[in-house]
């Protein structure tokens, strides 16, 4: 079920020059907790004259109790430029949700890292508190060029053991993720979300090592429900939407 709804930002929180944290909430109480980890809302952007389309942007938290969303923005064009901008009180209308999720692991004591590279650690904060409501820790890597470009940081320390790579080893390991020593650990499964070098590296590494890996991917998209094919992921199974048949894709099904 897709909902559209009008969204006061409550909060706009700005994280550093790049990323912004908008929380949202309704005056109408909604079903929130459908949302699932990995999908995505289509946000319209009123102010901005040359942003007709909606955005994209994954969901990062929900709290169905106090009624809100929360989006972690990266300032990465016109469209999403205005939206960091909207004061706290504008109304945005959002499109949600959208996009299938990350498949949870089946075993209860699951052995699972979440990988995730810049604004690509958005959708891994609702998954980590989802996996944490089940009994589920999850090992975290959050990866970045330096210290202060790593996002969210505490907030992951809630549902899971954190563990830092940066480029510059200002924080954490130095090196590519890949190179992280939590990376390199048995795992269960891997869920993984960022830049696509990254993800291809991680998907490379699973494969080779027979470890099950999921990952998000953040195909340029207009529509984001079906209609105009600009997301086309290729697959073993023929052209996919991004849009409608992920964001979320087993590296089974790919053909990297
Ligand atoms: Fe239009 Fe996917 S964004 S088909």
């Amino acid at each position: 079920m897709k909902y559209i709804n009008d969204f006061i930002i409550s909060r706009s929180e700005r994280l550093n020059d790049r990323y912004q944290l908008l929380t949202l909430t309704s005056q109408e109480i909604l079903p929130l907790q459908e949302a699932r980890p990995g999908q995505f809302v289509q946000v319209k952007i009123d102010r901005s004259s040359s942003t007709f389309l909606r955005r994209p942007i994954s969901i990062h938290d929900i709290d169905s109790e106090a009624n809100t969303m929360t989006l972690l923005v990266a300032r990465a064009g016109k469209g999403t430029d205005t939206l960091c901008s909207m004061p706290e009180g504008e109304v945005v209308n959002i499109m949600w949700p959208l996009g299938n999720t990350f498949s949870l692991p089946e075993e209860p004591d699951a052995n699972v890292l979440l990988a995730g590279g810049g604004v690509g650690v958005a959708p891994l904060l609702y998954f980590s508190k989802i996996l944490a409501s089940r009994g589920i820790k999850p090992s975290i890597l959050l990866a970045a060029r330096s210290a202060g470009d790593l996002l969210r940081v505490d907030e992951f320390r809630k549902y899971g053991d954190v563990h830092l790579s940066t480029d510059d080893g200002s924080a954490g390991e130095k090196g590519l993720i890949t190179a992280n020593s939590a990376f390199s650990a048995t795992r269960d499964h891997v869920y993984t979300c960022g830049p696509m070098p990254m993800m291809k590296a991680i998907a490379h590494s699973c494969g080779e090592r027979g470890i099950d890996c999921e990952v998000s991917l953040e195909n340029v998209m207009a529509c984001g429900v079906g209609a105009c094919l600009c997301c086309v992921e290729k697959t073993v199974k023929g052209n996919r939407c991004v849009c409608t048949e992920g964001p979320v894709f087993n590296i089974k099904e790919l053909t990297w």
